[in-house]
């Protein structure tokens, strides 16, 4: 069976990937040590035995956690550098990153700080791995939209090194619109956009983000086949979906892989992607969550050309830059 090598070796994007997330528990500890930051696990053992999640809250608890070792612009780098080097051998050739700014400003560190830390390893990546990566920044949605606008102003100065406003955190409770206005002035600047819907969350947090936000993408909205109307709009528009299969199983939103619902996406016509989310807590990188899902799901070869032609259709790469891959 040569389908594993072909999953391995092909050229892909990843377009949903939290750098928080790739955060390693041995690189937790280390950075914990070296910023003299106290944590509440005695071992990188310990750590990883409390990555037994029910839900997306159980998951957010661990990962603010995790990521309150991150001070310095050297940290940002280090961790960027070491999910960077896994993107490559994974074959990913273009990755476009979610940073959390608010997770850090909200602890003292400076935008400036976590944006220049992030960006430094994204142009090396360019120069010593061949990896084109550029960063999203995120909005957490449990918080104001007012915390969001003072956000989006503190990083305003450095906006020529992102190229696009997501929307991430707990999605129940907090639809799309509560951050309109943020968004139409992400839109006005001229910034890509994106969020999460339909992780947990309706088929209408979906909508929302459509048709109030204007999202050019859906992050996860493996909750859209509920409502028929919606899939239909997504295929009509050729929104991508970047789905995440092993975060949605290690979040209990499908009980085992074999449930999940991307074949089904795919062979409905719509422009579904693989992503890994937050690699370091949901067991895998790129190829791993491409390997066990196809291994589960009995997707074939046609599937896995569609995937990797779907990532970089639905990238916000250079038109001839995605030329080159589809
Ligand atoms: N932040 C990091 N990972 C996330 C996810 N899967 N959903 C929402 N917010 C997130
Ligand atoms: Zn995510």
């Amino acid at each position: 069976d040569r389908l594993p090598a072909l999953l391995a070796a092909m050229p892909k994007a990843e377009l949903h990937i939290h750098i928080e997330g790739s955060l390693e528990p041995e690189l937790i500890f280390a950075l914990a040590q070296r910023n003299g930051v106290a944590i509440p696990y005695a071992s990188v053992e310990e750590l990883r035995k409390a990555y037994a999640f029910t839900n997306l809250q159980s998951f957010l608890d661990i990962y603010y956690a995790g990521a309150s070792v991150l001070l310095k612009e050297q940290d940002f780098y280090d961790m960027t550098w070491a999910y960077l080097e896994k993107a490559a051998a994974d074959n990913v050739v273009r990755s476009e990153i979610f940073f959390d700014p608010q997770t850090h400003t909200a602890r003292g560190v400076a935008m400036q700080t976590v944006i220049d830390g992030l960006h430094r390893a994204c142009t090396d990546a360019k120069a010593k791995l061949g990896v084109d990566a550029e960063l999203i920044l995120c909005f957490l949605r449990h918080l104001s939209e007012e915390d969001a606008f003072d956000t989006l102003e503190q990083a305003l100065p450095f906006k020529d090194k992102f190229i696009g406003v997501g929307l991430d955190s707990s999605e129940v409770g907090h639809p799309p619109e509560k951050f309109a206005r943020v968004f139409a002035k992400c839109r006005a600047l001229g910034l890509h956009l994106v969020a999460h819907a339909g992780e947990e969350g309706p088929p209408a947090y979906v909508w929302s983000a459509l048709d109030v936000l204007k999202v050019e993408r859906i992050d996860h909205g493996v909750q859209s086949p509920k409502d028929p109307e919606l899939v239909k709009r997504l295929a009509k528009d050729r929104i991508p979906l970047t789905v995440c299969p092993l975060s949605n199983l290690k979040l209990c939103v499908f009980p085992q892989l074999a449930d999940h619902n991307l074949k089904a996406l795919l062979d409905a016509g719509l422009v579904a992607t693989v992503n890994s989310d937050d690699p370091a807590y949901f067991g895998g990188y790129m190829n791993e969550n491409f390997l066990q899902t196809f291994a589960a799901t009995g997707m074939t070869a046609q599937h896995a050309y569609q995937l990797a032609r779907n990532s970089f259709e639905g990238s916000f790469a250079r038109e001839a830059d995605k030329r080159r891959y589809i």
